[in-house]
């Protein structure tokens, strides 16, 4: 649980939480009820369905057709046809079976900072050490220019060290299995969102496409509208072969989908025959068409990159007199402070812990990401407004000054 005083929530409503004690907490965690806390449309839409037909999916229903064609509709021409599950692990374990599955190969990439769910076989990912190996999945540095490789490198030297490790890591697969493809969260957001070395995305792209492997975007954390585009990899630039969903994508209600080409969905499915007792049904469909309803009818896009972007712009204001917030970034409503140890880049864990206990003190609610687990992590839902982020800024100012006493 987090706090050292667990939170015991009541109810809540759009951005608001509220606790059993009385107090209104402003939701900066967030992430899965995305269009609001007990969101009147979603709510009618699960209910009425739930009162007419809930069933598996191995019966036809039209609706579950439905929604995948216009989820699948709002990524890019690539992605085609899409599996749904209840769980990010159970999408991201397709994503990489997959990829397996149409390269014939076995080897698997990812950064050393990740988590991108806890099955046995995605679990593998999770803070996997440069050079070591595991079930034929291996890591690189999470590349970045705030705590870089190496102190004194441009931009463009480090961004070619992350590259160089990029195409060993791909060669030591090759009498190892070969080299099935990189998963990457397409904003790195549990590598506590990090500035990329200008154009890493695009050629780390290039040279696992060149190497024949396959290109997965976990969206889980980073997809619907969260960036200020509709996904992820839009706001990084890249085009993934196969995407993972989730949290958001049913506003709570469990629904997750692994999407691709028709080709490589269907060679999954000759392969495997994966049958998922609660997915694919009418009520996650009716969920997760009403998510889009809301994200389309109330153009969150807009509206997350116009909100985010003052958001950050005034963050970015009180770093300056404040030493303590090392670096502030991101995308969209995902905002990180990089909580560090005046004048270094060393990681302050003890003094980002404490900066969240004392903005929960001031009725925000936020969380911690990063290799180091000192980033402050400002996430609000999608429905967040100017309005909320004045309160926020005002919460923060006053616990950044307090900490900087
Ligand atoms: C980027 C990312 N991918 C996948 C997952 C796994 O999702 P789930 O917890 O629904 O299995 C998570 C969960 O935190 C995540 O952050």
């Amino acid at each position: 649980m987090f706090y050292d005083e667990p939170v015991q929530l009541r109810s809540g409503d759009g951005v608001w939480l509220h606790a059993v004690d009385g107090t209104r907490y402003l939701d900066l965690y967030n992430n899965v009820p995305c269009v609001g806390h007990a969101n009147p449309r979603v709510a009618a839409a699960i209910a009425e369905q739930a009162s007419k037909l809930n069933v598996h999916s191995r019966y036809v229903h039209e609706s579950v057709v439905d929604y995948v064609e216009r989820l699948v509709g709002t990524h890019h021409e690539g992605i085609e046809s899409a599996i749904l599950a209840c769980s990010g692990t159970e999408a991201t374990e397709m994503a990489l079976t997959m990829a397996r599955t149409v390269t014939g190969k076995r080897g698997l990439i990812g950064t050393n900072a990740t988590y991108h769910g806890n099955s046995s076989l995605v679990g593998q990912l999770t803070r996997l050490p440069v050079g070591t190996d595991r079930d034929g999945i291996r890591s690189i540095h999470t590349p970045q220019v705030f705590r870089p490789l190496e102190a004194g490198l441009s931009d463009a030297e480090l961004c070619q060290r992350h590259l160089d490790e990029l195409e060993a890591t791909i060669a030591s697969f090759d009498d190892d299995g070969g080299f099935a493809g990189i998963m990457l969260c397409s904003i790195l957001a549990n590598e506590g969102l990090p500035a990329v070395p200008a154009g890493w995305f695009d050629q780390a792209i290039a040279i696992v496409r060149d190497r024949g492997g396959v290109v997965i975007a976990d969206e889980v954390q980073a997809g619907f509208a969260r960036s200020g585009n509709m996904w992820g990899y839009d706001t990084s630039g890249f085009v993934p072969d196969i995407v993972c969903m989730g949290k958001p994508m049913g506003n709570g209600l469990p629904v997750s989908a692994v999407a691709s080409s028709h080709e490589n969905v269907s060679a999954f499915r000759a392969k495997h025959r994966y049958f998922n007792t609660f997915a694919s049904s009418p009520l996650q469909a009716a969920a997760g068409m009403a998510v889009l309803d809301e994200i389309e009818d109330r153009d969150l896009v807009a509206s997350v990159a116009s909100v985010g972007q003052s958001l950050l712009g005034a963050v970015r204001e009180l770093q300056t007199d404040h030493p303590k917030m090392g670096d502030v970034r991101g995308h969209g409503l995902f905002v990180g402070i990089d909580w560090v140890r005046p004048g270094t880049t060393e990681p302050d864990v003890a003094g980002a812990a404490a900066m969240v206990e004392a903005l929960k003190a001031r009725g925000m609610l936020l969380g911690k990401a990063g290799e180091h687990g000192n980033v402050l992590k400002i996430r609000p839902p999608l429905v967040f407004e100017h309005e909320h982020a004045e309160l926020f800024l005002d919460a923060l100012a006053g616990a950044v000054a307090d900490a900087h006493d």
